[in-house]
């Protein structure tokens, strides 16, 4: 679906579906909803009149003006109560009803600009959520081994404005939009595809397409390369795997030294069997989701080379299988990480932060202005904030986690600070290495954020996703449906634009 912007009104739109907006309780129509209900003689007015519309969250009103306006029919959709629009509610009422228009076979949409008038919400950000909302919204997966039916496919979404002035705000968002949704669609891709199919090899290959597309420069390292740089720790992990592993390194604006260098990390297991510390067989498939911080740190460079951010950008993805096997790495070994730090392995379970350690060292060669690491690293975090509600954020930067937090609101990806005490190095102590790589139930998830610690040397943050890249079908929400929910290309792509 294409994202566009038109100056005009409603009325005169040539789209065959048109979608307003209603606030819940209202007893009139306001703006450019009362603009199109005049030419519809009141039509809109008349079903809220007689209770058959309510502006509720969810409710999408169908009417059709039978010739007095170009469209042939009109979607209202719910805001919801006044006092309670944000962004989130603008995504969720874009979604409802492109939801709706895709149902009765639109092709062509217009929208209004929803929450950006009475609402009183930021002009561009609305105009994102809008975009954000309904592309989302439309997402199916197309699973290689299931025969696709497509649904309806509607061609273009159109955001339009009568006041030209605000245009060039309303397609500053739209253009937001429009780079960012296919990324967080190819980020879904990733996480769904089977772990015999997105493998290590398969996520390279990824990589180096979009840093064809986007002139990026590419480093694909394999196990010799791993070895020449001593990173045990990612080695270890890799050590059985049949699948050979990938340390990917993507780099927009490389040798730019005039800008501002982030760095991106992001876990890449493909497949988290536990190792020898295996875990148990319900639910393992879920495990093919582990790769999810890897698939978003890729698909953000997409969206980060597509809008030319002016920032030099690093997406470091270490990514292996994590199985049994002959070969395996062994709980009791000791392994060296490329900072020549000690591991004691007490879990290979605990398989994500000895990939990280040797992808967070590797980041100080960039002399980074901050580096954030996305992963699906500990169910600790996931019994402490839930499914499908927030993320964990450590960080050892304040102004990095007023940035996060702030991107994660907007973006409705949240986050939570979650405390980074050193406290909880007394729980990775070990007697034969520098630290252990668990240490018991308690207190996992600090644990395993104090264990990153200690091969960063720069402004740092780590956002633990477990509970956010899956999202079970009894909580899917309007724009995020049952599955992999390209958690995180949102939040990094704000991120990155207000860095
Ligand atoms: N990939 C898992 C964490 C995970 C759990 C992600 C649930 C998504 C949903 C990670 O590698 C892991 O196994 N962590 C262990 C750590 C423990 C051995 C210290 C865990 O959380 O149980
Ligand atoms: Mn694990
Ligand atoms: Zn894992």
């Amino acid at each position: 679906m294409d994202i566009r912007v038109s100056g005009g009104s409603l009325q005169e739109s040539s789209a065959d579906t048109v979608i307003v907006n209603l606030f819940e309780g209202a007893a009139t129509t306001g703006g450019a909803t009362a603009a199109l209900d005049q030419a519809l003689g009141g039509a809109i007015q008349e079903l809220i009149t007689n209770g058959d519309l309510h502006g509720k969250l969810g409710e999408v009103g169908v009417l059709y003006p039978r010739g007095v306006i170009l469209a042939k029919r009109v979607l209202v959709t719910g805001l919801g109560p006044v006092e309670k629009l944000d962004l989130e509610t603008v995504r969720r009422a874009s979604a409802h009803a492109i939801k709706k228009a895709r149902e009765l076979g639109a092709r062509h949409v217009a929208t209004l600009v929803h929450g950006a008038e009475a609402g009183g919400l930021k002009r561009v950000e609305a105009a994102q959520a809008v975009g954000d909302g309904a592309q989302l919204a439309l997402y199916k997966f197309k699973a290689p081994g299931k025969k696709f039916v497509p649904p309806n496919e509607i061609e273009s979404l159109t955001l339009v404005e009568a006041d030209v002035k605000k245009l060039v705000e309303i397609e500053a968002g739209a253009q937001v939009s429009a780079a960012v949704c296919p990324a967080v669609c190819l980020a879904r891709d990733l996480v769904s595809l089977p772990p015999n199919v997105a493998t290590p090899s398969m996520l390279a290959q990824t990589a180096e397409e979009i840093a064809k597309t986007y002139e990026m420069k590419i480093t694909v390292g394999d196990r010799e390369w791993a070895a020449e740089r001593k990173m045990g720790a990612f080695l270890a992990v890799a050590q059985a795997a049949h699948q050979p592993p990938r340390f990917i390194v993507l780099e927009h604006n490389a040798g730019r030294t005039d800008l501002d260098t982030v760095v991106l990390v992001g876990k890449g297991i493909t497949f988290d069997s536990g190792g020898i510390s295996l875990k148990p067989s319900e639910k393992m498939e879920e495990m093919k989701s582990d790769m999810a911080g890897a698939a978003v740190v890729l698909s953000t460079m997409k969206v980060v080379g597509m809008l030319k951010l002016p920032l030099h950008v690093v997406a470091i993805a270490p990514c292996t299988e994590n199985v049994p096997g002959g070969g395996s790495y062994h709980p009791a070994d000791v392994l060296t990480a490329s900072n020549g730090k000690t591991i004691e392995i007490i879990s290979t379970d605990a398989e994500g932060r000895l990939i990280l350690a040797d992808a967070l060292v590797y980041a100080q060669q960039f002399k980074p202005k901050a580096v954030v690491d996305l992963a699906t690293l500990t169910g600790a975090c996931v019994i402490a904030l839930g499914e499908w509600v927030s993320a964990g954020l450590f960080t050892t930067d304040d102004s990095l986690r007023d940035k996060l937090l702030a991107s994660g609101t907007r973006m409705h990806e949240r986050l939570w600070p979650m405390p980074l005490w050193d406290d909880y190095y007394k729980k990775i102590v070990s007697i034969v290495a520098d630290m252990a790589n668990t240490g018991g139930r308690y207190g996992g998830v600090g644990a395993s954020a104090i264990f990153l610690k200690e091969f960063t040397d720069y402004p740092w943050a780590h956002v633990d996703m477990a509970g956010m890249a899956l999202i079970p079908k009894k909580i899917e929400t309007p724009y995020t449906p049952w599955g992999a929910t390209g958690y995180g290309v949102r939040l990094l792509v704000d991120f990155l634009r207000n860095w």
